[in-house]
């Protein structure tokens, strides 16, 4: 039951965002919600939502969100307005370490980044998680959704839970993960522009792989050579083998093939 489920979630939640950016007096979580962006750009910077169920959730480029099962996380902070880019790649690196925290040794380094705002299985390509941000002048609202159990549905690409892959034998619950998340993205929110340049590029899934990529309404195919999330992305193109320089802002990665097969 969801009701009992989440019924430790808001003092849990409470107490652990002591100390951080988030505010306890900002802690919602509800039973059931249309979107937890809503509330939280309501209550503005320091705000934490969360929600049992997620009935309404928004996707990137007008997909949905929706978890009426209860079988992720669906969380939105507010924070200081800021650049877009920083908090999505500052947020891919939070979610990107959680996931990893609760999943075997084995399977750590499957979980990558997929540019922008993606967490996924570099292995099967599928993703665990996905991140969207709205932002106004007042407040910059970062909406982060996970499979943990079964995979929440529709979303824009196959989907990976944290179940599949998770440590021990137990469904994993979602109260830790949340917690573990909220404080990582605390801290990671502190890191400087290179560092996270850096720690993305690192863990970037498609880098090294064929992947086709869209600029400008046109589309490329090619092995991609790099990709700086604040920078340039350089494809060497099929066929010709040129390598070509677009700027990250101006590129969607709208498919890749996984580098290797198998655990
Ligand atoms: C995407 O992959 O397109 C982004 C998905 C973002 C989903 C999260 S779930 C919590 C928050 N509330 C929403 O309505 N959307 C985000």
């Amino acid at each position: 039951m969801i009701e009992e489920e989440i019924a430790g979630w808001a003092d849990a939640i409470e107490d652990a965002v002591v100390g951080t950016r988030f505010a306890p007096r900002l802690v919602r979580v509800f039973e059931s919600c249309g979107s937890t962006q809503d509330p939280a750009r309501d209550l503005g910077p320091g705000a934490v939502v969360t929600a049992g169920v997620q009935t309404d959730g928004r996707g990137r480029l007008g997909r949905r969100w929706i978890d009426t099962e209860g079988s992720g996380i669906a969380l939105s902070v507010g924070l200081e307005p800021s650049d877009p880019a920083v908090l999505s790649v500052a947020a891919g690196l939070a979610v990107l370490q959680t996931l990893r925290r609760f999943t075997t040794p084995s399977v750590e380094a499957r979980i990558g980044l997929k540019f922008p705002n993606d967490v996924v299985d570099r292995v099967s390509a599928r993703k665990f998680a996905g991140m969207l941000i709205e932002s106004d002048a007042s407040v910059a609202v970062l909406g982060i959704g996970v499979n943990v159990r079964i995979p929440a549905a529709p979303i824009d690409a196959p989907a990976m839970s944290v179940e599949e892959v998770a440590m021990g034998d137990r469904r994993p619950d979602r109260l830790p993960i949340l917690i573990d998340l909220l404080q990582r993205l605390d801290h990671v929110l502190e890191l400087d522009v290179d560092v996270l340049r850096q720690r993305y590029e690192l863990d970037h899934a498609p880098t090294g792989g064929t992947v086709l990529l869209e600029a400008d309404g046109v589309r490329f195919e090619g092995r991609l050579e790099s990709l700086d999330p604040f920078g340039a992305v350089l494809l060497r193109e099929v066929g010709t083998g040129r390598i070509r320089e677009f700027g990250a802002s101006q590129v969607r990665l709208v498919s890749w093939k996984p580098l290797r097969s198998g655990s």
